[in-house]
């Protein structure tokens, strides 16, 4: 069985579990934990992946395909296919390539890129890693107004698309891997763009960056964000279909139906079972956008479905990272989407436009 152990060679790997699996002989464990675990008994990390699959399909015949294609718009722009990288911290820990690599990669694959404030790359130089590619910016408000603006700064600057600032953090979630393995970020990677708003002189320790950053974010502040910013502001980290439109009563473009991968408030709704109730709310009238446990084409096709414009992977995204950098990023985003595209083939949709909520239904109790 000498093949099946030498899993060496890029085309070997052919879903997205085999890269995870990959990934995880690349990394320490402690750098592992932090990428892999979630909040508490991590009920929600497990549970973001369940809940896709507790959804079937109802596939139409005979559409007469012809041409098909994952291809989609987002922002005004053309995308291979609505799956974008979610904003993941230090990346460099994953891959010396880091963030660079995450961008090119996701370039490659012809679609977006979404960077964290926690980057251990500036944003300036993720743009010039990617030419041509589409970056967000994923933005966490500082206590000083001036470090937030001097961040934004920075993105605009950059030629990034959008904002995307998170709501379900700090403060950061109890990620007992981390306390059990004792890890912490290591601070030589260093947060450069952030050392910068700062207008710091040494790169800070991560509990130094959390000490400075604003625990009392209210929708008054999304507002100003929204009305102050010449990019689109989405709201990331929602869950109900109430914030949805308060997120759109003040001002945002769009919203990310997220819990952070599980690792903030265990226990927080999957996505899956939010995704309708916000689908519905917002009825079309903003960008809807979800991530959490997408780990197949097929997941991607059933968050289209329920009314998602698009979805982002973190995990699936970083394990491509750790495996080989920008070729492992592009690997693993074209998988997905050669598992969408022929899943639109065998529902009966030429695009993913044409998936609506007629296209799925709750799988039987017995089976979920
Ligand atoms: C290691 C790790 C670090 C993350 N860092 C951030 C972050 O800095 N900012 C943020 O908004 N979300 C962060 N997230 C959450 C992701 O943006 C995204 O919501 C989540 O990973 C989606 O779930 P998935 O990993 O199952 O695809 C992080 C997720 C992981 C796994």
């Amino acid at each position: 069985m000498a093949w099946l152990v030498r899993v060496g060679a890029m085309d070997e790997l052919i879903s997205v579990a085999d890269f995870e699996r990959a990934a995880a002989e690349r990394l320490d464990a402690g750098t592992a934990g932090y990428f892999f675990g979630g909040a508490g008994d991590e009920i929600t990390l497990r549970e973001n992946v369940a809940a896709w699959r507790r959804w079937r399909l109802r596939p139409r015949a005979l559409a007469g395909l012809g041409e098909w294609s994952a291809r989609c718009e987002l922002l005004g722009g053309e995308m291979s296919a609505p799956i974008l990288v979610a904003p993941v911290a230090y990346q460099r820990m994953a891959h010396p390539e880091g963030e660079a690599g995450m961008a090119a990669g996701a370039a490659e694959a012809g679609t977006a890129m979404c960077l964290s404030t926690l980057s251990n790359t500036r944003p300036a130089d993720v743009a010039a890693a990617a030419p041509g590619g589409r970056h967000l910016f994923q933005l966490y408000a500082f206590n000083d107004p001036g470090v937030t603006r001097a961040l934004i700064d920075e993105a605009v600057g950059a030629g990034f698309e959008a904002i995307l600032v998170t709501v379900d953090a700090p403060p950061g979630g109890n990620r007992e891997r981390d306390r059990r393995n004792g890890f912490t970020m290591p601070s030589e990677l260093g947060t450069p763009g952030l050392t910068a708003a700062t207008g710091g002189e040494r790169e800070l320790t991560i509990e130094e960056v959390f000490a400075l950053m604003s625990h009392s974010l209210t929708w008054a502040d999304v507002a100003d964000l929204a009305s102050e910013c010449s990019l689109p502001v989405f709201v990331k980290g929602l869950l109900t279909a109430e914030d949805a439109e308060l997120a759109l009563d003040h001002g945002a473009a769009g919203v990310v139906v997220s819990n952070h991968g599980g690792r903030q408030l265990d226990r927080a709704l999957a996505t899956a079972d939010a995704l309708p109730e916000i689908a519905d709310a917002l009825d079309g009238r903003a960008a809807l956008l979800v991530d959490g446990g997408i780990r197949r084409g097929i997941d991607v096709a059933t968050a289209l479905a329920l009314g998602a414009d698009a979805v982002l992977v973190g995990r699936p995204a970083l394990w491509g990272l750790a495996w080989a950098g920008r070729e492992g990023v592009a690997g693993v985003l074209g998988l997905l989407r050669e598992e969408l595209r022929l899943a639109l083939a065998l529902l009966g949709c030429t695009s993913p436009a044409e998936l609506t909520r007629a296209h799925v239904r709750r799988a039987p109790a017995a089976t979920a």
